[in-house]
């Protein structure tokens, strides 16, 4: 019989430093786009991120996935590595990327995408500032 599919989420933090600018763009063209984001030192975020797995719920548990493994994916692959960090130097695998939260969304996805046994990703949802936010569905 088909089980209703229903929409779990989990909610992390964690605190990282980044500066937005191009390379391939002049010192004034950098300030005019990316104004005091452009700083040349960086500057901080307290970030969230919601990952949202969908799945039909498994008869016997009730689950669609154990909370506790989403949060352990997550945790383990995002927030461990990107933590009081600055994202411009010190993750390897975002090395080359301009920091928007648009690109590292979807940076993320391709991290997190392929890593549930039980569900599937259905859409990232990252917080730069309680007010801003992006959304990536893969
Ligand atoms: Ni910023």
């Amino acid at each position: 019989m088909t089980q209703p599919v229903v929409f779990v989420t989990r909610k992390l933090h964690f605190n990282a430093a980044h500066r937005l600018f191009n390379p391939s763009f002049s010192n004034e063209k950098n300030d005019e786009i990316f104004g005091k984001c452009n700083n040349a030192n960086g500057h901080g975020h307290n970030y969230e991120i919601e990952v949202t797995v969908s799945g039909q719920i498994d008869p016997e548990t009730g689950y669609v996935i154990d909370l506790k493994v989403l949060k352990d994916i997550v945790d383990r692959l995002i927030v461990e590595e990107c933590d009081h960090r600055h994202l411009n130097f010190d993750v390897p695998w975002l090395k080359g990327i301009n920091p928007t939260a648009e690109n590292l969304v979807v940076a993320f996805w391709n991290r997190l995408a392929g890593s549930f046994k039980q569900g599937k990703l259905h859409v990232i949802r990252l917080y730069e500032t309680e007010r801003n936010y992006v959304e990536y569905f893969g």
